[in-house]
């Protein structure tokens, strides 16, 4: 095992920058990094902050560390490694972006997949290749690509290999952009702006109402509301919106 931490994490005021940093192995998601990224995960839902998935060098993740994965065994599928630490990921409690340069693949994929939000650039390629592994992609993209891109287009990338280019991508709205490289972290912090100029409870909760079972509505939508109408920031926001069209009725 080398010294280097396989997740470097840049803290700032209302987000967080979580690197992944196994470059030599196209950032390949073994099991120390899936600790990194529990421990990351814990300080986010301590501290709730918008969370932005970025690999070190050319790659976004090449899937699970395929040498790892192939001395796992049944005990070690039935833990769940790396589906738990997606889930957590896609329940964090505000808003996550993937930040997608080159390779998505497999477990990288479903790490995308977990992500509200997924940012590419030209040469993003998005796929999940687990059957010619000999396995299945178990970590999300079962269900949650079809929720995405709809039942044909993930079979085709799930029974049948299909790796989608970033134009692909795009055109499924898999990808809400496509920049430039050099251009990718500054466009994730550019719609974290967007995020964090909004109110963050009301965020929060709009998430959690977003992904609540279909049953649960409208009675959960209902009590997040209640809940939101009772704070101080809905009543500054709302009065701060009509004095300023007061102001403007007054200049006319
Ligand atoms: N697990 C472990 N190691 C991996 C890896 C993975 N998922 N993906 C890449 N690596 C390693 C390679 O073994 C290689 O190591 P080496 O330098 O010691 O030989 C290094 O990363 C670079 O990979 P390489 O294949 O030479 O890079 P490339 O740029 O030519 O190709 C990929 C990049 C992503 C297309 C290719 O590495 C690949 O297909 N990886 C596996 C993808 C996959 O099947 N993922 C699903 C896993 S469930």
């Amino acid at each position: 095992m080398s010294g280097k931490p396989s997740l470097l994490v840049e803290e700032g005021e209302n987000r967080v920058v979580w690197r992944l940093n196994r470059p030599d192995v196209r950032n390949a998601i073994d099991r120390s990094m899936v600790d990194a990224l529990h421990e990351a995960c814990a300080a986010a839902e301590a501290e709730p902050k918008i969370v932005l998935i970025v690999g070190e060098g050319a790659t976004f993740a090449a899937g699970a560390d395929i040498a790892q994965l192939r001395e796992r065994g049944r005990d070690d599928a039935l833990r769940g490694i790396n589906s738990k630490i997606f889930d957590r990921i896609h329940k964090l409690p505000m808003p996550t972006i993937g930040l997608l340069d080159g390779y998505a693949l497999g477990g990288g994929a479903e790490l995308a997949y977990a992500c509200d939000f997924r940012i590419g650039t030209p040469r993003t390629r998005l796929g999940n290749p687990e059957t010619g592994l000999g396995i299945l992609a178990a970590a999300g993209a079962a269900w949650r690509l079809a929720e995405l891109v709809g039942e044909p287009l993930a079979k085709e990338i799930l029974l049948a290999g299909r790796v989608l280019t970033a134009e692909e991508a795009l055109s499924v709205h898999l990808l809400n952009e496509v920049v430039q490289p050099g251009d990718l972290l500054a466009t994730g912090h550019l719609l974290a702006d967007r995020i964090a100029a909004q109110a963050p409870l009301a965020t929060r909760l709009m998430k959690a109402v977003f992904h609540a079972p279909r049953d649960a509505h409208p009675f959960v939508d209902d009590v997040a509301q209640a809940v939101l109408f009772e704070t101080e920031e809905k009543h500054a926001r709302m009065t701060a919106f009509l004095d300023r069209r007061n102001r403007k009725e007054g200049h006319r």
